[in-house]
């Protein structure tokens, strides 16, 4: 990686949910910074914070604490119209649930961030149609969502992400409703996205669809667990085997897991010989 300052630089960002009693942290103090022209897989359990992180990258939602800097810009407190712009000019989003609007043509569907844009429709239209071909969706332009496959839809949904131009793509599960022959499709379309240059951040339930990624980003309870950069083409068998285990065991074995998973780990950085976990009190309990 090149010494420029960062694209997405998150700094011990927390969010909460609700009032009074009725909290949920549902992120604790992430930090995270990531470079241009990255691909990388979010993963961890349900619950544990990946789509809540993601709306904040992605200029969805607004952390309650902490520091958000894109393009070397703050943005964590900026005002709903100017995140809306951002957003519309940096991200584009692919969702498990496709969210494409059911009366309008799949073209009418893939043209509608340009309109929100302000770009004269015959325009608009026209770099729909690119963006269609370019998903190999071209012949079904006219076909209404419903007379769609599932791949075709996420296909069509990864068209209307990149209309725009966007440099960040911003997956949640984006193949978590789809069969195998699909899902492969819509990765195959991913990692070209990628290797144009973009930045891709993906989160999977699946650790086969790690080998797309060239790092690797675990989450648990709020926080990120484990963060290492990895050969794309390759799972690291560290991450088939803790996700695995994780799928189908308690809570306490899930901590169990993902702490071996941890010991096993050498962090983000890889040269750290000496720091053996002490459980020690370090400063003393507060209080
Ligand atoms: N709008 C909301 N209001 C209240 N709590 C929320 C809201 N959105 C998320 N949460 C809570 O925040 C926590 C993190 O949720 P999040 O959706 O980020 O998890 P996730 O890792 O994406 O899970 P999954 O794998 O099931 O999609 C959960 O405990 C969830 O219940
Ligand atoms: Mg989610």
């Amino acid at each position: 990686m090149t010494s420029k300052s960062p694209l997405i630089s998150i700094e011990e960002v927390s969010k909460v949910y609700g009032f009074g009693d009725a909290t949920t942290v549902a992120l604790e103090e992430v930090s995270l910074t990531i470079n241009k022209g990255e691909f990388i897989a979010i993963m961890g359990p349900s619950g544990s914070g990946k789509t809540t992180l993601m709306n904040i990258i992605g200029l969805l939602d607004r952390p309650t604490h902490g520091n958000y800097k894109l393009n070397d810009k703050n943005v964590a407190r900026i005002g709903k119209i100017k995140q809306a712009k951002l957003r519309r000019d940096n991200i584009g989003f692919i969702f498990q649930s496709f969210n494409l609007l059911p009366r309008l043509t799949v073209l009418e569907n893939v043209a509608l961030p340009l309109a929100y844009k302000g770009v004269m429709q015959t325009r608009r239209l026209k770099a729909a149609s690119n963006a269609l071909a370019e998903v190999g969706l071209k012949d079904r332009e006219y076909y209404l969502p419903s007379q769609l496959s599932g791949g075709q839809l996420q296909r069509a949904a990864i068209a209307r992400a990149l209309v725009n131009g966007p440099s960040i793509i911003i997956a949640d599960e984006p193949t978590g409703n789809l069969d195998s022959v699909s899902a492969r499709v819509v990765m195959e379309l991913l990692s070209d996205i990628h290797k144009l240059g973009n930045t891709v951040l993906m989160v999977t339930h699946n650790p086969s669809l790690t080998r797309y990624a060239d790092r690797i980003i675990y989450m648990l309870d709020g926080s990120i667990v484990y963060d290492e950069a990895t050969a794309v083409g390759e799972i690291p068998k560290r991450v088939q085997n803790a996700v695995n285990s994780l799928r189908s065991s308690d809570e306490e074995e899930k901590l169990a897991n993902v702490s071996a998973l941890m010991e096993t780990m050498p962090g983000p950085d890889k040269e750290k010989p000496k720091a053996k976990k002490k459980k020690s009190k370090k400063r003393g309990k507060k209080k």
